[in-house]
């Protein structure tokens, strides 16, 4: 898969070992960086990975900070994406089950490297069943941001 990957200071020890363990699993990492522990501001990093999700350059887009929030926020502010903080196997397993999550949030602190890895692994391996009623609540979701997007 082509992977937008995009993180902040609070994940630039982590970052390395999460595009390795991409590359090992042949994915193409688009990398939107940044690869210092210099302050950075969250969104613009993410902005850059969610901007090759919606121009079809990157499949899937991961974003890494210290709480894996404020990348959450930013990630569910571009249309037709879904982008899912996850702490644990099972909520990346439900997002793409349930939700068909294209994006994942990441926490990078009091969180181990090898728990990110299974969840990204989790994430990354687990299809969409594409059940009626699951497709139907996504659906909706669309239809609140094309609602929203008329109100402007
Ligand atoms: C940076 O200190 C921190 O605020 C950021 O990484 C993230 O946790 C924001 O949601």
């Amino acid at each position: 898969m082509r992977i937008a990957m995009a993180n902040d200071h609070a994940a630039a020890a982590m970052r390395s070992e999460l595009v390795a363990f991409l590359k090992k699993g042949n994915h193409e990492v688009l990398d939107c960086g940044t690869d210092t522990p210099d302050p950075v501001d969250y969104p613009d990093t993410a902005e850059k990975a969610m901007e090759a999700m919606l121009d079809g350059r990157a499949d899937r887009a991961i974003l890494v900070c210290g709480t894996g929030l404020g990348m959450s926020y930013v990630g569910n502010k571009f249309p037709g994406m879904r982008c899912a903080l996850c702490t644990d196997e099972y909520s990346a397993r439900m997002a793409r089950e349930h939700n068909d999550a294209n994006v994942l949030a990441l926490r990078a602190r009091r969180m181990d490297i090898d728990q990110n890895l299974r969840i990204i692994d989790t994430f990354l391996n687990t299809r969409f069943p594409g059940e009626a009623r699951h497709k139907k609540r996504i659906a909706k979701i669309a239809a609140i941001e094309n609602r929203l997007k008329e109100r402007k």
